[in-house]
């Protein structure tokens, strides 16, 4: 019997092109349709679609909109949506956190830390995550890999949402000096 312990896949993050638009369209629907438990405005349309309006301008402005396919080895793992400017902050240089799913399958791999690391790293500066507190999973998961990443250096405020107020998350992605090790997915 091989004991050998198995590798875990490689985590990818993949600029999405206009080519992955249905591809991304198709997740976005997995995505809303889990928000949809916990959010009463994510509503379902009549032809049985939730839709994602902006999707279209992930592609029309290439220079504050960033769409990335998650791959876990060759497989679909999930998808991330990153803008350039953030709701919960005047800085237009920050990035934030827009969208970010990983498929059901795949959750509780590591797979969703290693992804948000690669995003930070890709884009070296200051950025925000906004996380609504009716997203019962969604708050440990930022909070422990953001306090791991930054070595608990992220600011935290508390910004007005319905049906749930927002937690927000600033802190800048760049390596910090006299750091231990590397911020390394
Ligand atoms: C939130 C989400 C992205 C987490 O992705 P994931 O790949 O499962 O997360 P990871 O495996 O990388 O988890 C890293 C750590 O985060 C924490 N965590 C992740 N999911 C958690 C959960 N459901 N409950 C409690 N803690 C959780 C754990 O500390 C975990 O480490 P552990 O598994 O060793 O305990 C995923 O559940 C998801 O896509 N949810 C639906 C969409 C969503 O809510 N997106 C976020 C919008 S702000």
């Amino acid at each position: 019997m091989n004991t050998d312990p198995v590798e875990p896949a490689e985590v990818v993050l993949e600029a999405a092109t206009p080519a992955d638009a249905l591809l991304l369209s198709n997740l976005l629907e997995l995505y809303s349709h889990d928000l949809s438990a916990a959010f009463p405005d994510v509503e379902i349309g009549p032809d049985g679609r939730f839709g994602y309006k902006k999707l279209p301008l992930y592609w029309s402005e290439p220079e504050s909109r960033f769409p990335f396919l998650i791959r876990s080895g060759a497989r679909i793992a999930g998808f991330a949506l990153v803008t350039r400017g953030s709701p919960a902050s005047d800085d237009p240089a920050v990035h934030d956190v827009a969208e970010f799913f990983v498929l059901r399958r795949h959750r509780r791999s590591d797979i969703g830390r290693r992804a948000a690391i690669l995003l930070w790293n890709r884009f070296p500066g200051p950025w925000t995550v906004r996380v609504s507190g009716g997203n019962a999973a969604a708050l440990p998961f930022w909070s422990r890999i953001i306090a791991d990443f930054t070595g608990g250096t992220a600011t935290e405020f508390t910004r007005p949402g319905e049906p749930h107020p927002w937690r927000v998350y600033s802190f800048d992605s760049r390596p910090r000096p006299g750091a231990a090790g590397e911020q390394t997915p």
